[in-house]
């Protein structure tokens, strides 16, 4: 199957067969495709944490409102992570990146105040999301990406002390009766027309 008709077949699990494991191999690939995740000037500001441990993965499930049953139910759930403070970024940037791209941030990003700021590492996460679910959809792996979660319970279970949870994402293997299914569910967008033009 080519990769158009692989984003036409994805959709996000509503209901996971828990009997449905990620093998650990594919585990391995996600990891180095988010490691590998693009982001502005290469700023990398996030932190993917990997839920192994089942006592963990309750606790969280309890404080992910109507996601709870489809993160019980599923192989694996990644935090997403954006590093908390500002000072803690810019600290990172200049150990790592070159001098342009540390520029760049300090002419271009940094005038903005941290509210901006903020909301630009925000942003670089996101575009993780895209590159997981896209990966998810390329190797088969069924996926929920999920905003509806009490993110800073997260943050107090999770204990990763520099960084908060910005979403997650639960991975595995849909159930027969996922009444989500495009089979049963018709995948809905806006009308290529009104969204993709040419100029
Ligand atoms: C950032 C983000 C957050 C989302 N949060 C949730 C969520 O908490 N629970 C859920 O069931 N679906 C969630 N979704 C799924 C969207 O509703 C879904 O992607 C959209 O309706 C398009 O449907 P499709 O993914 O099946 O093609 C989220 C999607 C994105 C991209």
């Amino acid at each position: 199957m080519n990769f158009l008709n692989k984003m036409k077949t994805r959709y996000t699990v509503k209901k996971y067969n828990p009997q449905g494991k990620v093998s650990s191999e594919q585990i391995l690939q996600l990891k180095e495709i988010l490691n590998l995740s693009p982001s502005s000037i290469n700023s990398q500001p996030w932190n993917f944490v990997f839920i192994n441990d089942n006592q963990v993965k309750k606790e969280l499930a309890e404080v992910s409102y109507f996601n709870k049953e489809k993160i019980l139910d599923s192989s694996h759930l990644i935090a997403f992570q954006v590093l908390k403070n500002v000072e803690d970024f810019e600290k990172q940037i200049e150990e790592n990146l070159p001098e342009g791209s540390i520029n760049y941030y300090r002419t271009m990003v940094k005038p903005k105040g941290e509210i901006e700021i903020k909301s630009w590492l925000a942003h670089q996460v996101y575009l993780s999301l895209g590159i997981l679910l896209s990966a998810c959809a390329d190797m088969g792996i069924d996926s929920t990406p999920m905003e509806g979660i009490e993110t800073d319970k997260y943050d107090d279970i999770l204990k990763n002390d520099s960084y908060e949870t910005v979403f997650a994402v639960a991975i595995g293997e849909r159930s027969e009766d996922d009444t989500n299914h495009p089979m049963v569910t018709t995948k809905k967008r806006l009308k290529s027309e009104t969204v993709i033009f040419e100029v």
